[in-house]
């Protein structure tokens, strides 16, 4: 059996334990080795709760343990200067999303990675749900046709007390953004992973329920490369938070990822005879319901998908290749949002 890798956590907050729960699933290919963070109380309980060493900062951390891989969950705006750190001192790192809320601070991760010849992955753990990866399949098997529309709805809710809840929460030097650049940026990503690349974008936002710098409702138009068109519509201020949608439309057929299940499905190789002209829709039941959990609560994340991804990063170092989410990869969605951001400024098209 190949040794285990060792990994450190950096940023013991929301996140971070899922990274230990999706690490403790992986026990045969890797070890929780220390945790750093900041507020040294946060480390110590983390590491007695995940039996690992406790450090109040990355730079200890990476000085005093031998690690091939770091997670950096800390706050979004301080993703790639913590990624470069880890990377340059020789270890693996693994990004929590956003990969980063700036161009300038992507192309220095991806400059600093290529120089350092380290392995970087960036977490979109919804790319990794059964449902998106059934879809990425048969759109890669041209199974709808032509793509005409594919929508992203994320009509959440978060409190006044959840913004309130990190200093850097709803800020634009820290969280880079509102329901974009922190909530939906899941859907966008699986949105264009299914979809193709987005060539355009006309886009409003706007900040109408909680105290908070960054938008907390956004509505945006999007020409896909293949001509498609599309739509982003999300807020947190639709209480008490509703359904996740990916819908995507061809003219060979149509499907619904609800709450990251599988919602509706139909596609014209599988019916048995041709629709009549005005078309028709059977409804898959059993979809959506209990998928939600991040819609209401993100502490409530499952590791499971967060663990897919690790082992993806695993047998990429094992194996000397691409992780799933490299950098490159990563970075569209945030192009997408800083592309609706500059459209909602400008009051023009934005083409990327
Ligand atoms: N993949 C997902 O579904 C998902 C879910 C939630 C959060 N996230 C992402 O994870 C990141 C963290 O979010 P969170 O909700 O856990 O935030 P949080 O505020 O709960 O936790 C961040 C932790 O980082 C620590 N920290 C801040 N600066 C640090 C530094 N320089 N060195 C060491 N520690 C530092 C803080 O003390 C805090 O404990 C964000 O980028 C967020 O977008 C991803």
């Amino acid at each position: 059996m190949a040794e285990k890798l060792r990994f450190g956590i950096v940023g013991c907050g929301v996140i971070g334990p899922t990274h230990a729960a999706a690490l403790a699933s992986l026990s045969d290919d890797a070890v929780l080795v220390a945790a750093a963070d900041i507020v040294p109380e946060k480390a110590q309980a983390f590491a007695e709760k995940y039996h690992c060493k406790a450090y109040s900062s990355l730079e200890e951390m990476l000085e005093s343990e031998q690690l091939d891989v770091v997670d950096v969950c800390v706050p979004s705006g301080l993703h790639g200067e913590l990624a470069c750190k880890v990377m340059r001192s020789g270890r693996h790192v693994i990004v929590e999303k956003p990969m980063e809320i700036t161009h300038e601070r992507i192309e220095e991760m991806l400059r600093v990675q290529r120089e350092t010849g380290r392995k970087m992955a960036v977490i979109s753990q919804h790319r990794f749900d059964d449902a998106a990866v059934q879809i990425h399949k048969l759109v890669q098997e041209n199974a709808f046709g032509r793509l005409v529309l594919g929508n992203a709805a994320i009509p959440w809710w978060r409190s006044q007390k959840y913004y309130d809840s990190g200093a850097w929460r709803g800020t634009w030097a820290l969280d880079g953004g509102g329901i974009l650049m922190n909530q939906s940026i899941h859907s966008i990503d699986v949105l264009q992973w299914l979809m193709g690349p987005v060539k355009s974008i006309r886009a409003y936002t706007d900040t109408l329920v909680h105290k908070m710098e960054t938008e907390d409702v956004a509505v945006a138009v999007l020409r896909f490369e293949n001509g498609a068109l599309g739509t982003i519509s999300a807020t947190t201020g639709g209480y008490p938070g509703a359904t996740t949608r990916i819908e995507i439309f061809g003219d060979r057929g149509s499907a619904i990822i609800e709450n990251d299940r599988l919602g509706y499905l139909h596609l014209a190789r599988d019916d048995a005879e041709e629709i009549g002209p005005y078309g028709g829709a059977k409804r898959q039941t059993g979809a959506g319901e209990e998928g939600g959990a991040t819609a209401s609560d993100p502490a409530a994340l499952k590791a499971s998908t967060h663990a897919m991804q690790i082992a993806d990063m695993i047998n990429a170092i094992r194996e000397d290749k691409q992780p799933a989410i490299y950098g490159e990869l990563a970075r569209h969605p945030v192009d997408i949002i800083l592309g609706v951001y500059e459209s909602a400024r400008t009051g023009k098209e934005v083409t990327l």
